[in-house]
């Protein structure tokens, strides 16, 4: 059995991994991410999360990087024939604009840390390239568009996880498309 291509039961080994692993990394993203923005600047924990949270998200988008890249060179099992051209539509409108967001939040966090004036370390153990120079007034852009692209990508993600269930539960049998990303047998 190929391990990235998809086969009979759906989506290969790799393709699964990189969905669900990256599902999990942005739930905590999120979560770490809102928690420690309310910190008081003078909690030792902040930096200490902010470090962690700056990490994770830099592999994270190296992730997002390697899943476009994965997905042009392996083989993307179609939707299924039974959906309405719109649904198909509105599915890859929302499939795109998770990809696009799941590059750019990453992305602002990394060029609001180095227009503050920083380098993104990766664990305190190596410092990735600096992409810009310090400029506070982008800086502060950078951040308020950090939590504005997170709010999108909820919407987005609410919108991919409805879609999923109502192929599964509401549309005909052969709609359903969550066995093809997890073991779950298909619908009777
Ligand atoms: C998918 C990846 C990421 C997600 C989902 C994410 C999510 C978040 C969220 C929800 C917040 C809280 C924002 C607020 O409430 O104001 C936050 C804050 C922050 N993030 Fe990220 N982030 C990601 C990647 C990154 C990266 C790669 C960096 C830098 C290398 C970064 C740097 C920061 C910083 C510095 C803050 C604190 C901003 C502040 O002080 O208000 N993030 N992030």
């Amino acid at each position: 059995m190929n391990a990235g291509n998809i086969n009979e039961q759906g989506y290969g080994t790799f393709t699964k991994v990189l969905h669900w692993g990256m599902a999990l990394m942005v739930i905590i993203l999120i979560a770490v991410g809102t928690y420690m923005a309310d910190l008081d600047k003078a909690d030792p924990n902040k930096m200490e999360l902010m470090g962690m949270h700056k990490s994770f998200g830099a592999i994270f988008l190296m992730l997002a990087i390697i899943r476009v890249i994965w997905n042009r060179i392996s083989h993307t099992p179609e939707l299924p024939e039974v959906l309405a051209t719109w649904e198909k539509n509105l599915s890859k409108t929302v499939t795109a604009t998770m990809y696009l967001l799941m590059m750019a939040i990453p992305f602002s966090g990394y060029a609001m840390t180095n227009l503050f004036g920083y380098p993104v370390s990766l664990f305190g153990l190596i410092d990735l390239p600096v992409l810009f120079e310090k400029n506070i007034e982008i800086a502060k852009l950078a951040k308020q568009a950090h939590p504005l692209l997170v709010y999108a990508l909820l919407v987005a993600i609410f919108a991919h996880i409805a879609g999923a269930l109502k192929h599964r539960f509401i549309d005909a049998r052969d709609a359903d498309v969550l066995p093809r990303m997890m073991s779950i047998k298909p619908r009777p």
